[in-house]
């Protein structure tokens, strides 16, 4: 595996072989989720590139982004393993050459809900890189976790919107096998913490099987809010999957919907999300 640390040699790279990479942009720290899209890509391009650069844009709490585990040693280990055939690993300060930019992309009615809502410029840190990524590697493919539902939609509005040539691939949440979706913050846990937050992921099982027995919004978001009465919550909420707009019993079902949580447990902010698709009315 080839290891690179400018934008320079990642545009060179590009130019070495266009069109034929399956790109994976990632903070590091990484486990088997990171790696299942690494997979994906070796599956569907000649070349696997992976980014790690934990991107200070998208942190509003400073605190959060000091704490970012990282572990560069054990995720060249494991890339080399997948078989990527070229790591980008930035510096912090070079991946811009005068400063961070001012410049936003900005989706106000997809990025001030769930995620957004309480983080304020998270998203438009999220698109500058992942822009950014885009011009310098003109990817084939980008590979990007469902887990990140509205990071998912968001980049792949604006591949559409921006004309990148790129298709933006998403791939299924992992988790662990007692149900946590696997994140690199999960080590940031107690182990009190660590059995607490099972209770996530069980919390939005339990929503979706009362959706689907009873097409409820009411009940399945009120089954959310009782099993997550033991953490300290962001959100909890049913979308319309493709608007982010909350859901209202009465108004009419979306396509699909969304059910998403953002809480806190050890001070340490987890974020999990399941799909549903109503029943289709017959009439
Ligand atoms: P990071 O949190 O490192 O995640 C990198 C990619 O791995 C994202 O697409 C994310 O959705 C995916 N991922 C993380 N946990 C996953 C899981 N349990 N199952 C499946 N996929 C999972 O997301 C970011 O980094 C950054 O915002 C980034 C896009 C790199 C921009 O800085």
């Amino acid at each position: 595996m080839e290891v690179i640390t400018t934008r320079h040699a990642l545009r060179e790279y590009a130019a070495r072989h266009s069109q034929k990479i399956g790109f994976v942009p990632t903070m590091g720290y990484l486990h088997e989720g990171h790696l299942s899209l690494v997979e994906r890509a070796k599956a569907q391009n000649e070349k696997v590139v992976v980014s790690i650069f934990v991107n200070p844009t998208q942190f509003n709490d400073p605190k959060d982004f000091e704490k970012y585990p990282v572990d560069e040693a054990h995720d060249k280990e494991l890339l080399e393993r997948a078989g990527v055939d070229l790591l980008f690993m930035p510096s912090r300060g070079n991946i811009f050459s005068e400063g961070n930019p001012t410049i936003r992309i900005q989706y106000p009615h997809l990025m001030d809900k769930l995620c957004g809502e309480k983080r304020a410029g998270h998203f438009e840190g999220v698109l500058l890189i992942v822009h950014n990524l885009f011009m310098w590697l003109n990817p084939a493919r980008a590979y990007f976790g469902l887990k990140d539902y509205q990071q998912y939609l968001l980049v792949q509005k604006m591949a559409r919107d921006l004309e990148f040539t790129t298709e933006i691939v998403g791939c299924p949440l992992l988790r662990e096998k007692d149900g946590l979706a696997m994140s690199s913050r999960n080590v940031r846990l107690s182990s009190a913490g660590r059995q607490q937050a099972v209770g996530i992921s069980q919390a939005l099982f339990s929503s979706r099987s009362v959706f689907q027995e009873t097409q409820s919004v009411r009940a399945a978001a009120d089954a959310l809010r009782q099993e997550l009465a033991q953490f300290e919550v962001e959100y909890a909420t049913l979308s319309n999957a493709e608007t982010l707009e909350t859901l209202e019993e009465g108004t009419p079902l979306p396509k699909k919907i969304l059910i998403a949580v953002a809480v806190f447990v050890d001070g340490v902010r987890l974020i999990d999300n399941v799909l549903v698709v109503p029943h289709a009315i017959s009439i």
